[in-house]
């Protein structure tokens, strides 16, 4: 029966008994207290601790899963794999040990038809319940029932968490598999009785102390291993030799040459590779990346021990990416997530076994100077910073470095190789915290920075450099390749792209490999030391490990350059003019203008901007160096460098200077001397908060084109004014002075004609009530003030005793009345006349008793308006007569 189908079987017969059948979860376990998926149950802990309710509460799987704890058993017995599929039922607080015990028992022996007479059954010594049930229910003799403690029957996930007593079914492979001991039995460790299926009882939680809780309910996990029961099913001696393993081993003796069984050595060294291809394979196709730490550190060892192995059977060529594709073509159909991520699986495994190659190289070297150095001194010891520069510098696992000392006669300090790496390991975790390494995209960056080391920044000497494409991420995650129109973000070992930091933008530019090309959008850093480049691949495609040139837009880069030092010269040059407190509260330096941000109490006078502009260029017109060198933190203090407040500073910074006249702590690129700032203009200076002040510059070209700008307008006016510029200042104040004259002779004349109208420009219609002469017309286009003129000036040449004048103006009519003392004596009022009359235009008016103005709208009304007025004079005049 193939593995394949016992998987089936499994599941189905699971399935059928109302279980869910759950997708095995990823190997990287969603449970900080665990470094790997080690068995079924991890996906289900939140369930079985009872800190989620589950949807179901049976579930089967069939469970990728990688152990590595019994690393060195591995090809050394039947069982031992690090990588092995794990079949499992669980139950959540529902159905309990009888279940669990007869339907393991059903499936065996009824489904899959192994022998009942070849089975051991154990339980836990204080399990009486399980072992009632074994005996009586499922009615397995006495004989074949055994008590066993807490070393073989209590299982755990690790220190901590869910657990409980455990029933294992043992098959019993026959004497020619046991060790010949004669205290060999069941629970023995050799080959012959294989625990085939565990069946836990879950019912505690063991906390941090050790201390045992009991679980809100009692549950069910078991683990079936896949391996071990097709190598009963298929008659095979091992694991290896069941049909998906025998296809990886099979591949092994073909890439070597090598012949199974027939050497002891050879065959541990074509096993080991077999199952380490699988787990490694599996591992990255569940994206992690080999490093330095935690689960990239086992991916590595891995990748690095079936690299030696194969070495030892005497491959001596890039092997594992065709190891590979055969794990992929036997386990992908269960697995499609090895489909999907096949590429990049293959690349990464190639660059791991590339750089373990040239490791191996360099590696030996070291050690064998190390060796020689201590025969000479007398030595038997290998001592600790050997094994520990070997590893973390060299990249060799300590296994290796052990049997080299061993080969050798030496011994190995293995405790200060252990300080050692815990040193670091602390190191690693602090600086990692800092940098908020809990988002995932961050744990991406984070494993890149610790499988490929910091991006080499080579953008202070050049613009232009060739390297290597490490990684891609595109939408969040690492991939193997780009293709075009997609946007990715790109990772070389060694860039001259600037990544946006301390106010300086990133830089832009392209990518090219043989195969394609990427646009440089912007590049920035997304972790310390690990330099971005945010791309859109125009033409072909960018596959990781591609050796690429890289090339930034030099013309832009020279633009920010400038505005970068021309920031340190104003920073300079505001504190010669306005004091010491004048101090860089931040920056933007962009190609086209830099903004600098600075604390000083009160806005610049024109005076002192134009010190500042003046001193700042003339920094630039003398054209001194400006260089560049890393140094102490405490040196670069005591020279007086300045450092930006509330920036934090490693123990070696980098200092920028011009000449002797500023230094200030920047990691930012600039200008070799001043002069290349060539200008610098400020543009607008204000306030951006209390004591906080913005000043926008321009240098080089932007500078030029600035002034430019403005000369143009100059010339623009003194052309429309047809003066030479130098005449422009006293043309523009003769003609200010021209407007002033003009404007007053205006006013003269408005009022002289204003006089003419009242002199009989205007045909008035007169209304004599009482004798008395009432004057009203209307004339179009005055506004309130002239109305009262020619109101006023009427009424005395005149000699009338009232005047109304209504003054349409499109749709709108202004309105004045204006009346002799004899009438104001008589009780009529301007106020009130020329409010009745705005009345008719739907609108108001006020004044004085003599002398109102108003106004309304509706101008084919203007006339019935005045003749109100005239109408309200007559009735009161002539009503008080009567
Ligand atoms: N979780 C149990 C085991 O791994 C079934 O053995």
């Amino acid at each position: 029966m193939k593995s394949a189908e016992i998987r089936t079987r499994f599941l189905e017969y699971f399935r059928e008994r109302g279980h869910r059948v759950v997708k095995s979860s990823s190997l990287i376990p969603d449970d900080p207290t665990l470094l790997l998926t080690n068995a079924g149950m991890v996906q289900f802990k939140p369930y079985f601790l009872g800190l989620v309710k589950p949807e179901f509460t049976r579930a089967t799987t069939c469970q990728k899963c990688v152990r590595t704890t019994d690393i060195e058993k591995v090809g050394r017995t039947a069982r031992h794999l690090t990588f092995f599929e794990m079949l499992g039922n669980f139950s959540f607080g529902d159905y309990y040990k009888k279940e669990a015990i007869l339907w393991a028992w059903e499936f065996l022996t009824v489904e899959m038809g192994l022998d009942p007479n070849r089975m051991y059954c154990s339980v836990f010594r204080e399990d009486e319940e399980a072992y009632l049930i074994w005996r009586d229910v499922v009615g397995v003799p006495e004989d074949r029932l055994v008590r066993l403690g807490e070393e073989d029957n209590f299982w755990d996930m690790g220190t901590t968490g869910p657990c409980g007593p455990c029933s294992e079914i043992i098959y019993d492979l026959g004497q020619e598999f046991g060790c010949g001991k004669p205290e060999c039995r069941v629970g023995c460790d050799c080959d012959r009785y294989l625990e085939l299926w565990n069946l836990v009882f879950m019912q505690f939680d063991r906390d941090e102390k050790g201390e045992l809780h009991p679980l809100p309910a009692k549950n069910i996990d078991t683990g079936l291993g896949l391996e071990r029961l097709a190598s009963v099913l298929q008659g095979v001696a091992t694991n290896f030799e069941t049909d998906n393993l025998a296809a990886v081993l099979e591949a092994v003796c073909r890439l070597s040459g090598v012949r199974y069984g027939e050497d002891e050595e050879s065959d541990v060294s074509l096993k080991i590779v077999a199952d380490h291809s699988r787990a490694f394979t599996f591992m990255v196709g569940d994206g992690i990346l080999p490093s330095n730490e935690d689960r990239g550190y086992i991916l590595r060892r891995l990748i690095r021990r079936a690299v030696r192995h194969g070495r030892l059977l005497g491959i001596d060529r890039l092997f594992l990416p065709e190891l590979v594709d055969v794990v992929v073509e036997t386990m992908g159909e269960a697995y499609p997530e090895l489909q999907q991520n096949r590429a990049f699986i293959n690349s990464i495994v190639r660059s791991e076994e590339e750089r373990f190659t040239q490791t191996l190289r360099s590696g030996l070297t070291y050690f064998r100077q190390a060796v020689e150095k201590l025969r000479v001194e007398g030595g038997r010891t290998i001592p600790g910073e050997v094994a520990f520069h070997l590893h973390d510098t060299l990249g060799f696992p300590l296994e290796l470095t052990r049997e080299l000392a061993r080969e050798e006669g030496f011994a190995l300090d293995e405790e200060g190789f252990e300080a050692l790496m815990e040193e670091q390991r602390e190191r690693a975790r602090a600086a990692r915290l800092e940098e908020g390494y809990s988002a995932p995209i961050q744990e991406i960056y984070a494993e890149v920075l610790e499988n490929f080391g910091e991006s080499e920044f080579t953008g202070y000497e050049t613009v232009s450099d060739h390297g290597r494409l490490v990684a891609l991420v595109r939408e969040g995650r690492a991939v193997a390749q780009a293709s075009e129109g997609e946007e990715v973000e790109l990772f070389l070992d060694r860039t001259p792209f600037y990544g946006e930091m301390g106010g300086q933008v990133g830089d832009t530019g392209f990518v090219r490999s043989p195969s394609g090309e990427a646009r440089v959008l912007d590049a920035y850093r997304p972790a310390k030391g690990l330099i971005s480049h945010r791309a859109r691949v125009e033409r072909g495609k960018l596959v990781v490990g591609d050796a690429v040139d890289a090339e930034v837009d030099q013309e832009r880069r020279r633009a920010v350059q400038r505005n970068h030092t021309a920031t340190h010269l104003l920073h300079y040059a505001l504190r010669q003019v306005l004091g010491e407190h004048a101090k860089q509260a931040g920056s933007l330096v962009e190609p086209q203008r830099l903004r600098f941000d600075f604390t000083h109490y009160a806005p610049l006078t024109r005076e002192e901007l134009h010190r500042v502009e003046e001193l700042a260029n003339r920094l630039i017109i003398e054209d001194y160096p400006v260089r560049a060198y890393v140094t102490t933190y405490e040196y670069a203090v005591s020279i007086n460098a300045v450092a930006l407040f509330g920036e934090k500073y490693g123990d070696y910074v980098r200092v920028v200077e011009v000449d002797e006249i500023s230094r200030e702590l920047c990691g930012g690129t600039h200008v070799a001397r001043t002069g290349e700032i060539g200008l610098l203009a400020v543009v607008s200076e204000g306030s951006i908060g209390a004591n906080m002040r913005r000043i926008e510059a321009v240098t080089g070209t932007e500078a030029y084109r600035y002034f430019r700008r403005r000369m143009e307008m100059l010339e623009d006016m003194a052309n429309a004014l047809r003066v030479d510029l130098d005449g422009l200042p006293q043309r523009v104040e003769r003609l200010r002075q021209r407007v002033r004259e003009l404007e007053v002779e205006l006013r003269r004349k408005e009022r002289e004609g204003m006089a003419a109208l009242a002199d009989g420009g205007i045909s008035w219609q007169e209304d004599r009530p009482a004798g008395m002469s009432v004057l009203y017309a209307e004339v179009p286009g005055l506004d309130a003030q002239a109305l009262r003129e020619l109101a006023e000036r009427t009424l005395a040449r005149r000699k009338a005793a009232a005047i109304a004048v209504a003054s349409p103006e499109g749709e709108k009519v202004g309105l004045v009345v204006a009346l002799s003392p004899q009438l104001v004596d008589a009780g009529l009022s301007a106020v009130e006349l020329v409010r009745k009359a705005a009345a008719v235009l739907g609108g108001g008016g006020g004044g004085r008793p003599d002398m109102a103005v108003g106004g309304g709208s509706g101008r084919e009304k203007a006339g019935e308006a005045l003749r109100l007025v005239s109408a309200e004079i007559r009735r009161t005049l002539e009503g008080a007569h009567a």
